[in-house]
């Protein structure tokens, strides 16, 4: 399959002022398509072009970083999109997820924090992550393009800590991004689709 970038789901001005217009222009306009369009480059040849965006990813780690590092970050945003919505974000989790929560990572405050530290903690670029491991939810971070599926682990949320997501209106201030992004942005409802699927 070829790359393809879709359509924000929501207006470029819909996240403001947890995420400015300026950063979605710039994050999905600019930064999502290069994914896009050197991925479908570097896909060409690679032996991966009948492949799923899943398969392509896990099967160009290790061999093929190019291709891995624009493939991993064209599916880490196609979802990173649909983690947020406006008026998103806090403690109300669906119900499957919040009793989850509370008995695989000590409750929402611990996921909080735990969710936030991974992604500060991350050096440079990469993810802050929820995933499903084994049937159970983990924290967890990667470098880079990286994606939990290449560990075996199936994400259900994640935010993205490069530069490029949070530079315009949060300047160095990473620990501010991620607290708005926990308590103002993530669509839960999204989150419970994957864990439902991921379980
Ligand atoms: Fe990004």
């Amino acid at each position: 399959m070829s790359f393809a970038l879709e359509d924000l789901p929501y207006a470029y001005d819909a996240l403001a002022p947890y995420m400015s217009a300026e950063t979605l222009e710039y994050h999905h306009d600019k930064h999502h398509q290069a994914y896009v369009t050197n991925g479908n480059k570097l896909l060409e040849g690679s032996g991966l072009e009948g492949k799923s965006l899943e398969e392509i990813v896990k099967e160009s780690y290790g061999t093929n970083a190019g291709l891995f590092n624009n493939a991993g970050q064209h599916l880490n945003h196609l979802h990173f999109w649909k983690w947020m919505k406006p008026n998103g974000g806090g403690s109300s989790l669906p119900g499957v997820l919040a009793k989850k929560v509370d008995e695989e990572l000590g409750g929402f405050d611990k996921f909080r924090a735990d969710f936030i530290n991974a992604g500060v903690t991350q050096f440079g670029s990469g993810w802050a992550w929820l995933a499903v491991k084994d049937g159970k939810l983990v924290v967890m971070k990667t470098p880079n393009g990286e994606n939990p599926i290449v560990h075996g682990a199936t994400p259900i949320l994640g935010c993205d800590v490069w530069e490029h997501s949070y530079y315009i209106d949060y300047r160095n201030a990473r620990p501010k991004y991620l607290e708005a992004f926990v308590d103002n942005l993530i669509n839960w409802e999204y989150v419970e689709e994957l864990y439902s699927k991921a379980v």
